[in-house]
């Protein structure tokens, strides 16, 4: 046994020198690894909002045409279940359709044919049946609206304008 070194000189055998370098060597590493791990949830969060970006939409058949007299009103799911939209036939051959849900704070808007546009009766915001472009009230974005085409008798709709 060598004279007078303690227990765990032996154990860590490490110069002064050394320690330096390990210390270091150690900083080296971590701040390596962290630029690793910042660079991979940068890329993550990238990936992330380009996949949303480029969000499909099922085509789905939502009316047959004529089903809806001239005025009248469908409500149907799109583009997921439990998203309420609202299908109004504004003519003989005219149909547009948007969320049901207000913009404001998403209660449920109704066509209101007297007046011709789509109305929130929470707090009277009023969208425009054209467009679904806000014309009163508290609301200040429109309506998305959902994208129809016709496909034989079928009305399909293909995405949401602006995209959920
Ligand atoms: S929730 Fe529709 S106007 Fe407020």
């Amino acid at each position: 046994m060598p004279e007078d070194k303690p227990l765990w000189r032996e154990e860590f055998s490490v110069s002064k020198a050394d320690e330096r370098y390990v210390s270091r060597r150690q900083l080296t590493k971590f701040l390596t690894l962290s630029s690793v791990g910042m660079f991979a949830g940068n890329l993550w969060i990238l990936g992330k909002s380009w996949l949303r970006k480029t969000k499909t939409y099922q085509r789905t058949a939502v009316a047959r045409a004529g089903e809806i007299p001239v005025g009248g009103v469908k409500l149907f799911q799109y583009p997921e279940q439990g998203e309420q939209c609202i299908m109004v036939r504004t003519a003989e051959d005219s149909y547009v359709a948007y969320s049901q849900k207000c913009t404001h704070l998403s209660c449920a808007v109704l066509y209101s044919r007297e007046q011709n546009r789509l109305e929130c009766p929470c707090h009277q915001g009023y969208f425009s049946i054209l467009d679904g472009s806000v014309l009163q009230g508290p609301p200040t974005r429109r309506l998305p609206r959902v994208v129809l085409e016709r496909s034989g008798d079928d009305l399909i709709a293909v995405r949401m304008d602006p995209e959920a």
